[in-house]
């Protein structure tokens, strides 16, 4: 499952301290031991249940975010120099696992995905939480899994957790709104 998990998240490269590393891609291998889903479905199955015959992937726009949140915060940076500190190892693994506890969300049917009974007594940002911590994952990173949907919009986000939040949103409002 480790290789799986490789192949489907080359952007864990990116992530220069070996120990966050090594904690993201266990909360992922974790969360296949715990879900119905294997990384094949996540490159079929729609990134949400929230947009009718969404036609962009689960794994599409995972890996759309977290490259959106990278190339933001570098501009930032380039921009704003030390004005504005971000942590990129927090950045791109919390942007790795936003999205972790959708695992444990999903149950399939009929070859279909859609929201377990565990999914909506726990949407993923929980379940997400909980994974992370369970594989050692550092609240700061927890942070970002916990704060990125509108669950989050009650809790202070840090710098990091506002870009992530915006990576993930502009990237889905706007198939909500074609979708009508
Ligand atoms: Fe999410």
């Amino acid at each position: 499952m480790r290789d799986a998990v490789k192949k489907l998240w080359p952007e864990l490269d990116w992530i220069a301290d070996v120990d966050l590393r090594e904690k993201t891609l266990a909360t992922w291998v974790r969360a296949f031991e715990l879900s119905p889903l294997t990384p094949e479905d996540l490159e079929t199955i729609p990134f949400t249940l929230l947009v009718p015959n969404c036609p962009v992937t689960f794994m599409q726009h995972k890996r759309a975010v977290v490259h959106i949140a990278r190339r933001s915060a570098e501009a930032m940076r380039e921009h704003m120099g030390d004005a504005l500190p971000i942590d990129m190892d927090v950045l791109i693994a919390g942007a790795i696992l936003i999205d972790v506890g959708k695992l444990l969300e999903y149950e399939k049917v009929g070859g279909k995905a859609r929201q377990s009974a565990r999914g909506k007594a726990l949407r993923h940002p929980f379940t997400g939480v909980a994974v992370a911590m369970e594989c050692g994952v550092p609240d700061a990173v927890c942070h970002l899994i916990a704060a990125h949907s509108e669950e989050g919009n009650l809790v202070k986000r840090t710098t990091e957790a506002i870009i992530v939040h915006h990576a993930d949103f502009m990237s889905y409002l706007p198939f909500k709104a074609l979708a009508g």
